[in-house]
């Protein structure tokens, strides 16, 4: 095909992809071609702007390694990460939601003991945190793997700070024969997710601020239920209502409540959901 112009370049490009093998695959491309080209129509894209966008994209490229990754960060911040977690979860009344895994989860976790203080020498005002899973039907899920992950008073994770060698604010435990499970912790706060790269400038650029509602992070797994990604949000916290990455629930909401001894409690419930036969 020669001579295509800005009204029949799409078909030119779609008809390109109709040999593609994977069903999939072919779905995928030709849906994201037709609303790259629409997306290009609407804006009526100038060739200034599609180059600025390239260096965009080629500088989120370069702010990933090992630790870091901006492209997950940029899916976060436009909503992307959430909505295929809302697209993947459309779990049965009763379940508890899920919502994003971010990026700070790491595997091999410190295993502990009900009881133990995951905090580990992390900053900030001690907590305990008491819960149970259960299934859908009521069930106590006995033997559930807990992995629970926060950031400290400073808004830091542990893997932020350069040179910690152990972990802080992270561990894996198991739900009891009760299915409840307890550990000691410190209350968490807000923090700012990292802006010191492209997405940084482009939330500096539309007047969005980085901050994320103070939680607790859980992943648990039991067998015969899905696994549950999840936050535990801090009621009352200024962001509940702006996260930047779009990941409150109103039923994650929970109270970090101060008992008259002065020390302070969060309870939680989780509702797992059972896998089809
Ligand atoms: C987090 O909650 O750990 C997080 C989620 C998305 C982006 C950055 C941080
Ligand atoms: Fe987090």
């Amino acid at each position: 095909m020669r001579n295509l112009d800005q009204y029949n370049i799409t078909q030119a490009v779609l008809a390109r992809l109709s040999q593609t093998p994977d069903p999939r695959l072919k779905q995928i491309m030709t849906s994201l071609v037709q609303h790259l080209h629409a997306f290009a129509r609407e804006v009526k894209l100038t060739e200034a702007e599609w180059m600025a966008g390239i260096e965009f994209l080629t500088a989120t490229g370069h702010k990933c390694d090992d630790q870091r990754q901006e492209f997950i960060l940029l899916s976060d911040t436009l909503g992307l990460s959430m909505l295929t977690v809302a697209l993947n979860n459309d779990k049965p009344a009763g379940c508890t939601e899920a919502t994003v895994f971010g990026p700070f989860h790491v595997e091999d976790a410190p295993r502990v003991e009900h009881g133990a203080d995951v905090a580990n020498g992390a900053p900030g005002e001690p907590c305990q945190v008491r819960g149970s899973v259960r299934g859908l039907g009521g069930e106590a899920v006995a033997g559930a793997e807990i992995d629970v992950w926060q950031a400290d008073a400073d808004g830091l994770y542990d893997v932020q700070r350069e040179g910690l060698e152990h972990a802080q604010g992270r561990a894996v435990l198991r739900s009891g024969p009760d299915g409840r499970f307890h550990f000691r912790s410190v209350v968490a706060e807000p923090y700012p997710i990292p802006d010191d790269g492209p997405v940084g400038d482009m939330l500096r650029a539309t007047k969005r601020h980085p901050w994320r509602p103070a939680h607790l992070h859980f992943m648990i797994r039991a067998p015969g239920y899905e696994t549950l990604v999840t936050h535990v949000f801090r009621d009352g916290d200024p962001y509940l209502d702006s996260d930047a990455v779009f990941g409150v629930r109103q039923s994650l909401v929970a109270d970090w409540v101060k008992q008259p001894d002065g020390s302070t409690t969060l309870d939680f419930d989780f509702v797992l959901n059972p896998v089809k036969p």
